[in-house]
């Protein structure tokens, strides 16, 4: 497959881009050349929100794009590449629904609007401006509606913030239930089912992660201790005094949501359409063990997207809630 990757040098994109080499695809990347480009793949270098002149006269058999901010970059690229390929995915995401309907959320809940002529305006209607901007390629187009991503190169801090914290150790934070069901995906699962599903030209929405259950917040804090040497304490609390102590889920606890509405949306997803077009997902603790020997093979700290929030708890926040100060 000559595939095109709109991106591909960061987390989700760089997965595609090593999974597509490691199975033989001839793998093209349009980037601004930021970062280190995965091995085996040419890159063409370009600001894609100035121009798409570096594919000019190029054809391919499928793209992948990433991008999550404004809609009309997605909406130049699909024009620019209709007629020259013969797939696109678009890397879209479960934040795309409205948050009504019922739950377990499938592909067909209410989404929020969006314009594919928008510039970048909330995350929500970015992405949903994405796929309407991603429908306007003259070919068959996926959306790649991902969950919570996790996985070696991850770049919002979520899962490396938990593997540090428990490897610093001693008394530490837990939020609970730990039996809170976790709903997730490995971006190398994501990436081949992005890439099987182009070879195979499926289309139309699919929600993208593991089935509800895959795993519990007590399942992957445990793991994760293991993995990072034992060194914790884990203190269970329950989600009102965390509530309480001013700490936000998602943000200050990375992955922990408390249980209600929000949880629902993301940890309550119906996946059976992409299980039943060929999802298949590793298990837990090797995406944790891998990430754990990602974080030990770089010289700084993990990459962190400008664009996204800072995560993680702050320790003083941290002792006060466990009463150890
Ligand atoms: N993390 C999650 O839990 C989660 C959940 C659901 C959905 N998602 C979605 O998953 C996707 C994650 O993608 P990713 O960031 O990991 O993809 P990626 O393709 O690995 O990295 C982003 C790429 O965009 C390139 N880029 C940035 N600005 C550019 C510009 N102006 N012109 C050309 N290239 C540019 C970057 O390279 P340069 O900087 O060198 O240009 C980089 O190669 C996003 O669409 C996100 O919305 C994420």
């Amino acid at each position: 497959m000559r595939l095109l990757l709109l991106g591909g040098s960061g987390f989700v994109g760089r997965a595609v881009a090593d999974l597509a080499v490691a199975r033989g695809h001839d793998v093209t990347a349009l980037n601004r050349g930021h970062r280190p480009a995965p091995a085996g793949v040419r890159t063409l270098l370009g600001d894609r929100t100035r121009t798409l002149d570096a594919l000019a006269g190029l054809d391919f058999d499928a793209v992948v794009d990433t991008w999550s901010a404004a809609p009309s970059v997605v909406r130049d690229a699909a024009r620019a590449l209709s007629g020259h390929a013969g797939h696109y995915t678009y890397v879209s995401s479960r934040s795309v629904y409205d948050g009504t309907g019922p739950i377990p959320l499938t592909e067909d809940n209410p989404v929020v609007d969006g314009d594919p002529d928008a510039g970048p305006t909330t995350y929500a209607a970015d992405k949903r401006g994405g796929e309407l901007a991603a429908d306007t390629f003259d070919g068959p187009v996926l959306h790649a509606r991902a969950g919570l991503i996790l996985g070696p190169y991850e770049d919002i801090g979520r899962l490396p913030w938990w593997l540090n914290r428990l490897h610093r150790g001693g008394p530490t934070h837990a939020p609970g239930p730990a039996d809170l069901p976790l709903q997730y995906i490995d971006a190398r699962d994501l990436a081949a089912f992005i890439l099987d599903a182009a070879a195979r030209a499926l289309t139309g929405p699919y929600n993208l992660v593991g089935p509800t259950g895959q795993t519990t917040m007590g399942e992957l804090l445990t793991v994760a201790n293991h993995t990072t040497g034992d060194h914790a304490d884990l203190r269970w609390l329950d989600p009102e005094p965390i509530l309480a102590a001013g700490i936000q889920p998602w943000t200050d606890l990375p992955i922990w949501l408390p249980p209600g509405d929000d949880h629902d949306h993301l940890h309550r997803g119906d996946v059976s359409k992409a299980l039943n077009a060929g999802l298949t997902l590793r298990p837990l603790a090797d995406t944790i063990a891998d990430t754990w020997t990602w974080l030990g093979s770089l010289d700084g700290p993990p990459p962190h997207r400008t664009d996204r929030p800072a995560v993680g708890l702050d320790p003083a926040l941290e002792r006060k809630v466990l009463d150890l100060t």
